[in-house]
């Protein structure tokens, strides 16, 4: 027989749409500057009402894709090649998204700007769209675009890195190259591997592929620094093709130029030779650069943040406060 239960186990039933927005209100503690919904049609400015559909494919199946940008004093870097890769996650997903590319991003554009947010990044997901709780998107009214700023501290407050960091080998199953090579929302084993380097007290983990190849990080890219002076970046055939670890490569010729490199490539690199590194260092647009100076216990190098690693940071800062991909934001 079922226990009586007390008035206090009762679970409330909302039936008006105040009541919700009330108790919306109170448990709403991010405070998101803004929110873009093709649900809704438009910019969102109050937190408590920045939600997405439950039945929406990307919810309760995954289908959805995202990418993110930075936004450095009042300016969008690098936008566009994250929209080539959200454009080319969102095929591979087979999401159409339901505008076209210029419009994605003018409404990225507009949601910054209404934002005011001068620092901080944006992070946008394409979906399926809501549906019927089915599987198959055939039950979905039609793809959704949503996007949402995230602010963090000036600029000014984000220094040469003078303390490296600690890296694990992840124990995490790696994700099949297909699904590693796209950014969708399905990161279960990149929140383990977080996890994981976490709960060992470090900073994050690093995959090794099923070869003994080093893959990437949860959410970085790698490099290291050969001893004889070589930028390495792991081949992008298995990983997310990083925007960061793109923008070394490219970058990084001119501290070869200034002899501080014998050459910069993207090459397989075996856990072995990397271990046998001078400098090591995480990549990713929150970061940018990250250096790593021990690997499951050992040190990496002299143990010390690298005089190389310091160096692609400043080529990297130097990128993102007067290089040429930054687009200035129309704050009003
Ligand atoms: C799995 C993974 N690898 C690499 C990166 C680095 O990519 P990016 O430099 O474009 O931020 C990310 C970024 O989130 C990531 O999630």
């Amino acid at each position: 027989m079922d226990k009586m239960r007390g008035e206090d186990d009762r679970v409330p039933v909302y039936a008006s749409g105040s009541q919700v927005l009330q108790k919306l209100q109170e448990k709403s503690k991010q405070r998101y500057p803004a929110m873009y919904s093709s649900v809704i049609g438009g910019i969102i400015l109050d937190p408590c009402m920045m939600v997405i559909p439950m039945d929406d494919h990307m919810v309760h199946r995954g289908h959805g894709i995202f990418d993110t940008a930075t936004i450095s004093d009042g300016c969008l870097y690098e936008l566009d090649s994250h929209l080539d890769r959200f454009l080319v996650s969102a095929s591979k997903a087979k999401i159409d998204s339901p505008f076209p590319r210029e419009t994605l991003r003018s409404i990225l554009i507009q949601m910054t700007a209404a934002s005011g947010c001068k620092n901080g990044s944006i992070k946008y997901f394409l979906t399926a769209g809501p549906g019927d709780f089915m599987l198959s998107p055939k039950g979905c009214t039609g793809p959704a675009f949503y996007a949402v700023v995230t602010a963090t501290a000036s600029s000014s407050s984000r220094l040469r890195p003078k303390e490296g960091v600690k890296a694990i080998t992840s124990t995490v199953p790696m994700k099949h190259p297909f699904f590693a090579g796209m950014k969708s929302v399905d990161y279960l084993p990149n929140v383990l591997a977080m996890m994981e380097a976490e709960e060992r007290g470090a900073y994050a983990s690093v995959w090794i592929d099923d070869e003994g190849y080093v893959a990437e990080g949860p959410m970085m890219n790698v490099a290291f620094i050969t001893k004889s002076g070589e930028l390495v970046l792991p081949a992008f055939d298995k990983i997310l093709s990083g925007c960061t670890a793109k923008r070394v490569l490219a970058l990084a010729p001119k501290l070869v130029e200034a002899g501080l490199l014998k050459s910069v490539k993207a090459a397989r690199i075996s856990a072995g030779e990397a271990r046998q590194c001078a400098e090591m260092m995480f990549l990713a647009s929150g970061l940018p650069v990250l250096p790593v100076v021990e690997w499951d216990g050992q040190p990496v190098g002299d143990g010390q943040v690298g005089q190389i690693s310091l160096a692609v940071y400043d080529l990297l800062r130097h990128d993102i406060n007067s290089g040429p991909d930054r687009i200035p934001v129309p704050y009003t």
